[in-house]
């Protein structure tokens, strides 16, 4: 392809995953680099190592090399950093998965007198690229360092990769920008070229806002409960005002995952260090942990004595079409039941696997039988369970499954 680059992809989770293979898709040489011979080993042998829609099937048609040897960045021209940034107890980030690579890949550019620009894809809180990335590359005068935050949505990645919303590129040096911007001719999404640490913050704030967005219409959903008013109902009215928009209004146990709440609690963090009182962020933070324990108190007003009962949970990802569990809602809830003497059945169609290394105890099995208890919980909006037979059954709904609303007793967490 005309002006194609050779590219390193440094971190191969989900975001340096899609980032590899979309970028080999748009006919760009890529190489993935990883310290995890397991998963060097599956992507080579054209394995799709984690469970994302239509990665498997990208990767049958396109060939990336991948390998733990950072010196296979030396012959390209622009590298990806994407390592994970895991939350500290604080709400701090951990750099461990950034800083590391990061200095890796200075070694082994020290002295090239190749141009190569390094971007920088992980979440990091706004003055980190600069205070902690650019460093490892100050004996290095022609690698220039970027940023260019990902908006990927876990289940849909790729297709958010191939039509991103937008385009945002932080730069401090006019050609690396263009270098980067140059990966994506063709793609009609707007462009925001600002400096390195705006570009940081478009994805926290961006995040931080998805966020209050769910715990501001959990908050009218428990408002409503008490008032009789369907908030799905309120939603439908809201979101046609463009100044609102109508996603995000799903009011239900609140939100999980690896991003939303790690960003929220580190930005969070990031203001408080610097002596604000981030007051928003923190309620939001606060409604969405207090969120999910009301599907506990719903449990026992029907199920008053839960000791020795069995409970039922359908859903255990922190969202369809994901096996990812990271902060799921179903981890407070199943510690809360355990903890009152029940017994957990659990369904989940994708994410037993990494749900049974968190809860080894708990018996897994099917939707049908998972039903079969003193009462059923569902805690993950799965398309399948809009298909069970509710009837006869007690059912507490965490996230608006109408078909649930046939069950002999049946109560949402904010309906
Ligand atoms: C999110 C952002 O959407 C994405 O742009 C960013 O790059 C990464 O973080 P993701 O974490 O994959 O993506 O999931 P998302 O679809 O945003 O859902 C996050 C959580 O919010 C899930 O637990 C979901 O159940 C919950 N949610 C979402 C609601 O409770 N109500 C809603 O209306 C929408």
């Amino acid at each position: 392809m005309k002006d194609s680059k050779a590219i390193s992809v440094i971190g191969l989770g989900v975001v340096g995953l899609v980032t590899a293979i979309g970028f080999a898709m748009k006919g760009h040489r890529v190489v993935g680099i990883d310290i995890d011979a397991e998963k060097v080993r599956k992507i080579s042998d054209g394995v799709c190592p984690i469970y994302e829609s239509a990665l498997g099937e990208a990767m049958k048609t396109i060939n990336i090399e991948a390998s733990m040897d950072f010196e296979k960045a030396l012959d390209t021209d622009i590298s990806f950093l994407c390592g994970g940034t895991p939350g500290n107890s604080d709400g701090s980030i951990s750099l461990r998965y950034v800083k590391g690579p990061a200095r890796q890949l200075g070694e082994v550019l020290l002295g090239s007198t190749k141009r190569h620009t390094v971007v920088v894809r992980s979440t990091v809180v706004p003055g980190t690229t600069e205070k902690a990335i650019v460093p490892c590359f100050k004996d290095s005068p022609d690698v220039n360092v970027c940023v260019n935050p990902e908006f990927l949505r876990e289940g849909s990645a790729l297709e958010d990769f191939m039509h991103p919303t937008r385009i945002i590129i932080g730069e401090n040096n006019k050609a690396s920008g263009d270098e980067l911007l140059s990966l994506y001719n063709g793609m009609k999404s707007p462009i925001l070229r600002t400096n390195i640490k705006t570009a940081e913050m478009i994805k926290y704030a961006s995040n931080s806002f998805l966020a209050t967005k769910i715990s501001f219409i959990n908050e009218i959903g428990n408002i409503c409960k008490k008032m009789g008013i369907d908030v799905y109902e309120v939603a439908r009215g809201m979101g046609h005002d463009e100044r609102i928009g109508a996603e995000f209004l799903r009011a239900g146990i609140g939100y999980g995952g690896f991003c939303l709440p790690k960003d929220t609690a580190a930005l969070a963090a990031e203001a408080r260090a610097l002596g604000n009182n981030p007051e928003i962020l923190e309620g939001v933070i606060s409604t969405n942990n207090k969120q999910p324990l009301k599907m506990l108190e719903l449990l026992r007003k029907h199920v008053p004595n839960l000791g020795g009962k069995t409970i039922g949970i359908l859903g255990l990802a922190f969202k369809p079409e994901t096996d990812d569990v990271r902060e799921s809602k179903a981890i407070p809830i199943i510690e809360g039941i355990l903890l009152s003497g029940a017994r957990v059945k659990a369904h989940d169609p994708r994410a037993v696997p990494n749900f049974r290394k968190l809860f080894p105890q708990i018996e897994y099995t099917g939707a049908k039988e998972v039903l079969d208890s003193d009462a059923a919980l569902i805690i993950t909006e799965w398309d399948e369970y809009n298909y069970l037979n509710y009837k006869g059954k007690v059912v507490i709904d965490g996230r608006r499954i109408s078909k649930a609303m046939e069950a002999k007793y049946y109560e949402g967490i904010c309906w």
